[in-house]
């Protein structure tokens, strides 16, 4: 098994690049397959989530050339086949988007239902909902999605979503891209990568309105053609290494980033007691006195992101005083708790709220990423507690962060990845 090792108390100091945008880029990835062309992308993440998408697209048939580490040319005009390898599927979240883009482009689809972080039930009936509602038939049968439209292009619509849910929102914009006539999406969310994934598709050609805002208008077009795109930076990329200093001090420079979309995570971690100095495309963070208690409710964007919570929950668990985080987008995102306490942290939690006493030091020891933004919170605590942490199933947490190790290292920070035998599993208490 491989783990990662961390000896922990050692501030971060540096600079740090951020990559591409991870939910940014597994969803204009399959949005490539409603491409007539070649599209050039830039600003990849080199991720796993990543890899498998371009297996998939492969699988498929199209032509993917690699012209630099972050760059490729994907070529999906020859595609017939519209139907995806289950396996593969099965292993991300974001196999939903293929479902969109294969009706879309074929007028059918057959994809396995999605996999990704389990925090609770992960339903998709708003999905569901808008590609019905643009004339297709979907059925789920033996834990594959069946999509079939009616004619042998999707009719637009005007679709209310329940819920706010990004991927619901990504997925009605790509299928509606190429349908005939307008779709109009109501209370959609507003996540800087909904806009990218926009941008994206206008380039090819799209005509695309209202993406950041509550109301999209997608006026469906024949064709798109194709065009060069990059990838915006990793909102929540930035938002760790930006935490990971708040919690073990020192003073990093986080690079290509967008600064406004880190806006409530700057707020946040400087009410916690960061001093943080905002540039066109860095932000420089330093950490010199105590931490702070805070309280911390996620929510869509522009709130504070649930993909930051367990980042930010490690920094609390450090702050004198008691700190509430409540998570207001999934039912049941604190299953990396059981972890935290193992290390000496004070965490109960009641349903969707966690109450964090802080401590006024984590101890190293053997802990496993139950998720990805749990694998980065593990890592958090790990860098900031003293002795040794141990962090397995770090398969978690290669999908969403590219290198991770390196970029940390290359900050000062004393981690390794390790090889240990399958048995020593989360048998050792290191301290
Ligand atoms: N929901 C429904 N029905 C639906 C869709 C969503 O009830 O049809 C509920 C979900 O159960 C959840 C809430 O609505 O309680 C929001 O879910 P959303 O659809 O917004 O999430 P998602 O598309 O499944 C993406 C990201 C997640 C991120 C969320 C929220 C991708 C591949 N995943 O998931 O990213 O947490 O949006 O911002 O883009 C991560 O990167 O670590 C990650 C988990």
């Amino acid at each position: 098994m491989t783990k990662y090792v961390i000896r922990g108390g050692k501030p971060l100091n540096g600079e740090v690049d951020i990559s591409g945008a991870k939910n940014a880029a597994v969803a204009i990835l399959p949005a490539a397959l409603l491409v007539d062309g070649v599209c050039r992308i830039e600003n990849i993440p080199q991720i796993s989530d990543v890899t498998l998408i371009l297996n998939i697209l492969q699988e498929l048939g199209a032509d993917v050339r690699t012209v630099n580490r972050t760059t490729m040319e994907i070529d999906c005009s020859h595609i017939r086949n519209a139907q995806v390898p289950d396996a593969l599927a099965r292993k991300i979240r974001a196999s939903y988007y293929l479902v969109g883009a294969l009706l879309g482009r074929f007028g059918s689809a057959e994809v396995a239902l999605p996999g990704g972080c389990d925090f609770g039930g992960r339903p998709i009936d708003q999905h569901i909902k808008g590609l019905v509602a643009m004339g297709s038939d979907v059925e789920v049968v033996g834990g594959i999605i069946q999509a079939r439209a009616h004619g042998e292009r999707l009719t637009g619509s005007t679709i209310y979503l329940d819920i706010v849910s990004v991927g619901a929102t990504m997925n009605i914009m790509i299928a509606a891209t190429l349908a005939q006539g307008t779709t109009i999406i109501e209370n959609v969310a507003k996540e800087p990568h909904i806009v990218d994934l926009a941008n994206f598709l206008n380039s090819m050609g799209a005509n695309i309105m209202g993406a950041g805002t509550d109301v999209i208008k997608v006026r469906g077009v024949e064709r798109l053609n194709g065009g060069n795109y990059s990838i915006i930076p990793d909102q929540i990329e930035a938002g760790t290494y930006m935490a990971a200093v708040t919690a073990t001090g020192g003073d990093v420079l986080v690079k290509n980033v967008i600064p406004k979309h880190l806006e409530c995570i700057t707020a946040k971690l400087s009410e916690m007691g960061a001093e943080i100095d905002v540039m066109d495309d860095a932000v420089r963070v330093r950490r010199t006195t105590p931490l702070h208690r805070a309280n911390v409710k996620t929510l869509p964007y522009p709130g504070f992101p649930t993909d930051m919570q367990p980042q930010v929950a490690a920094c609390l668990c450090l702050a004198a005083g008691t700190s509430v985080l409540t998570e207001g987008v999934y039912d049941n995102r604190y299953r990396y708790v059981d972890e935290f306490r193992r290390m000496g942290a004070q965490i109960q939690v009641d349903g969707k709220v966690a109450v964090i006493e802080g401590v006024s030091r984590l101890t190293g020891a053997a802990v496993e990423a139950c998720d990805l933004r749990a694998g980065a919170a593990l890592i958090i605590a790990g860098l900031s507690a003293q002795g040794t942490t141990e962090i397995g199933k770090i398969q978690h947490i290669e999908r969403g962060y590219e290198d991770i190790i390196g970029k940390l290292i290359r900050l000062g920070a004393d981690i390794r990845v390790e090889e240990f035998p399958d048995e020593e599993h989360h048998a050792t208490q290191v301290g």
